[in-house]
């Protein structure tokens, strides 16, 4: 069992993994948090709530009136609006009465085996008996609220997965302010916040800073989980480093607006509140509705911040990714975007592909400009139909030539948006997502549809299945290139358009459940001008996800070290370009282009026709160092060595075999120095097994690999790079 309840204490005890989560039914009904941590075992643990109190200033709950007791200071489970706690809430409904002001009491409460699903949302999943569901029901007296707070426990993680289900059970409608996915509250506030930012071509870039006493919010009101701010935050014990200390993460599957709002008080008490962002967000619920929040997935580490990380690694490769390619080792594609951008025909594509296939490329992806008039991001967006001035005879012609070099073949889309300049937008018009009697503003040169509506779904379901089925497709890249403005779907009345930005949400996760149904066996890869929308949602659908538009391999190795902190290599999409790189104007070896890109789903992203001979013989060798290495990255052990956060002269991680019997180093000097003395200690190993370090010949065992470490120091260029392969030798 891993959710116990204590009758007498009315205790519930969650114990996931290595870690467990306790709250109890308080005096009056409230749901109070105990705690949250490594694993215990008492249910005795009603003398963990807090005793204090800040006097009359923190009201008493009206059944009591006992000064004791205060929801200004108590810790709570889920914390409600107005009624005397003044940190942030989890949950603010508005009444009949007009006001926020929102109670909450227990009324029961189920255990049952296997794990919730969430009604048109992504969320982990498991096998019957892998998981446990805990559902406890609250109500709202006074607005009928039916609050059924959902705990997914599967017992092999140290993770509890949370969310929150609403129903309206009373006679009058009412409007949801804010529904969070998750809140806990944590008895001390000494801990360091932890979250990833960016911009484009430069996502998610690691932030680390002491808990202050204020409220901080890590957000997004872009539409999308965005460039800027990543869905994750984690709270971490202020000595805790990559393999010690204690890490809390708490990563939300959702790509629309999120806050994860985090606040210290007086008392040195820290809360944190997650879940869709309240701001721009009002959802009405009339009588017998049901509202879903999005899912948290809580993960404690007492092994430092590469503990947590292999937990949601594992988690969410097996447990959130679906369908047929999320274990399997993924097809090494080029790509022909950075290779001619607009400007491509049949000829161009099939000279590629032919020194593709003679090179041991796998599949070729054709990217942005194939439909419509699309030469340049100016027209057609939304004219889902093959430009035949590009490729004459369509799309079969061309696939079928791709196919019989012994390639797979790949499709570029950006289904959510519409140009001007478009048939589509000749034709509707209205479909354009935009505030009624506004102009909606630009950008890229395009306009966003507005998801929400089912008749645009439709039309994209039927538009991309047609594509999909008119050739033998294999994959697909499902692009986003904007954020959304002006997000007020025309199709609602005034009172309701605050629903529009999670509408979208919805709409897009309900297409995309139609179109991976429907074409089970075409590996989906999510992008957003590089890794806008980089999210455990994201996931669900797409196994991998472009990581960015910056593909010089120095800076990958910030982006792909901060992504690394919650996605799994498998799911970090990443590809050798040219040089000097179309971003930057860095030249880097092709060695370390190469290097950094088999950290991840690996590919190519230049044009293969321009590579001198030398150059092809290392594409051949790195296509058969991935062979080698790709199942080891890709279901294999993740430690990160040296930060390119805290190191300017190096970085280094390594992926380790489930049986630990094999390990691949990468060590990249960003920028080098004179007499550059670099001892490597790695991790993960078997203390007692012997690896053979393939690039020395030299034989170690696990604990001086470990603790004595590599021997690296020499000289260095700038941007060089070393991979080494350890592989178990038997006595
Ligand atoms: C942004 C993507 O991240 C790029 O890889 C490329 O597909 C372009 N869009 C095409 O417009």
């Amino acid at each position: 069992m891993s959710i116990l309840f204590d009758t007498e204490r009315k205790v519930f005890r969650l114990d996931a993994g290595s870690s467990s989560y306790a709250f109890c039914v308080g005096p009056w009904g409230q749901l109070l948090h105990l705690y949250y941590g490594a694993r215990i075992s008492d249910t005795d643990l009603g003398y963990l709530q807090s005793a204090l109190n800040t006097g009359s200033f923190s009201p008493n709950p009206p059944e009591g009136d006992d000064s004791a007791f205060s929801l200004d200071t108590a810790f709570q489970e889920y914390p409600v609006n107005g009624t005397g706690d003044y940190r942030v809430a989890a949950l603010a409904i508005r009444g009949e009465n007009g006001s926020s002001a929102t109670t909450l009491r227990y009324r029961s409460h189920t255990i049952r085996r296997g794990k919730y699903a969430l009604d048109g949302l992504p969320a982990v999943y498991a096998a019957e008996d892998e998981a446990e569901t805990l559902d406890v029901l609250m109500e709202d007296p006074l607005t009928g609220a039916e609050v059924h707070l959902l705990y997914g426990v599967l017992d092999r993680y140290s993770a509890i997965t949370r969310a929150a289900v609403i129903r309206n059970s009373g006679q009058s409608p009412f409007v949801i302010e804010k529904a969070a996915s998750a809140a806990v509250d944590f008895p001390t506030m000494d801990f360091d916040l932890v979250h990833l930012y960016g911009q484009w071509a430069g996502e998610r870039q690691i932030c680390r800073a002491p808990l202050t006493h204020d409220i901080r919010t890590v957000a997004s009101k872009r539409g999308a989980s965005s460039h800027a701010h990543n869905p994750f935050a984690a709270l971490v014990s202020r000595n805790a480093g990559e393999t010690s200390g204690e890490a809390y993460g708490a990563s939300l599957v959702y790509s629309g607006n999120f806050a994860i709002e985090t606040e210290c008080d007086s008392l040195e008490t820290a809360r944190l509140v997650m879940g869709i962002n309240p701001i721009d967000f009002a959802w009405t619920l009339n009588p017998g509705e049901l509202f879903t929040t999005p899912e948290a997935v809580l993960v404690y580490s007492d092994e430092g911040l590469g503990g947590m990380s292999r937990t949601y690694h594992k988690l969410y490769r097996s447990h959130l990714c679906r369908g047929e390619w999320k274990e399997k080792i993924r097809p090494i594609l080029v790509n022909n975007w950075e290779a001619t951008y607009f400007d491509f025909n049949e000829e161009k594509l099939l000279a590629i592909a032919k020194d593709a296939a003679d090179l041991g490329i796998e599949m070729l992806v054709m990217d942005d400009g194939w439909f419509g008039k699309r030469n340049d991001d100016r027209s057609s967006l939304g004219d889902w139909f093959v430009n035949e001035e590009k490729l004459k005879g369509g799309l079969k012609p061309l696939v079928e030539k791709v196919n019989a070099l012994g390639l797979k073949f790949g499709i570029w889309f950006e289904p959510e948006m519409i140009s001007p300049d478009s048939n589509l937008y000749r034709a509707h018009p209205e479909w354009t997502l935009c505030a009624p009697g506004r102009e909606p503003s630009i950008g890229r040169h395009q306009y966003v549809l507005d998801m929400s509506r089912k008749d645009v779904q439709d039309y994209l379901f039927d538009v991309i299945s047609g594509v999909l089925s008119g050739a033998n497709i294999a994959y697909v890249k499902w692009d986003f290139n904007r954020n959304l403005s002006e997000a007020a779907s025309a199709e609602l009345p005034p009172e309701r358009r605050k629903e529009t930005f999670h509408r979208y949400v919805l709409g897009l996760y309900s297409l995309l459940e139609r179109l991976t149904s429907a074409f089970p066996h075409v590996l989906f890869e999510g992008c957003s001008g590089g890794g806008g929308r980089f999210d455990p949602a994201m996931l669900y659908y797409s196994p991998q996800i472009w990581t960015s538009d910056d593909t010089d391999a120095i800076e990958r190795c910030r982006i792909q070290y901060g992504t690394s902190l919650v996605y799994p290599p498998s799911s970090i999409s990443a590809h050798v370009s040219a040089v000097p790189n179309h971003q930057t104007g860095r030249v880097t070896s092709f060695e370390t282009r190469g290097n950094v890109a088999m950290a991840g789903a690996f590919g190519y992203e230049l044009d293969l026709t321009k590579l001198t001979a030398e150059e092809k013989e290392l594409v051949k060798k790195q296509v058969a160092q991935y062979h080698a290495y790709a199942p080891l990255v890709q279901d294999g052990d993740f430690y990160r060595l040296i930060s390119p956060f805290e190191d300017e002269n190096r970085c280094a991680w390594m992926s380790v075999s489930a049986d630990k019997s094999e390990a691949l180093v990468t060590f990249v000097v960003p920028r080098t120095r004179v007499n550059f003395n670099s001892y490597l200690r790695l991790a993960g190993l078997d203390p007692r097994k012997k690896y053979l370090d393939e690039s020395t010949g030299r034989v170690l065992s696990g604990d001086t690999l470990m603790n004595a470490g590599l021997n690296l120091s020499r000289s260095y260029r700038d941007g060089e790079s070393v991979l080494i392969h350890l592989k178990e030798v038997k006595a």
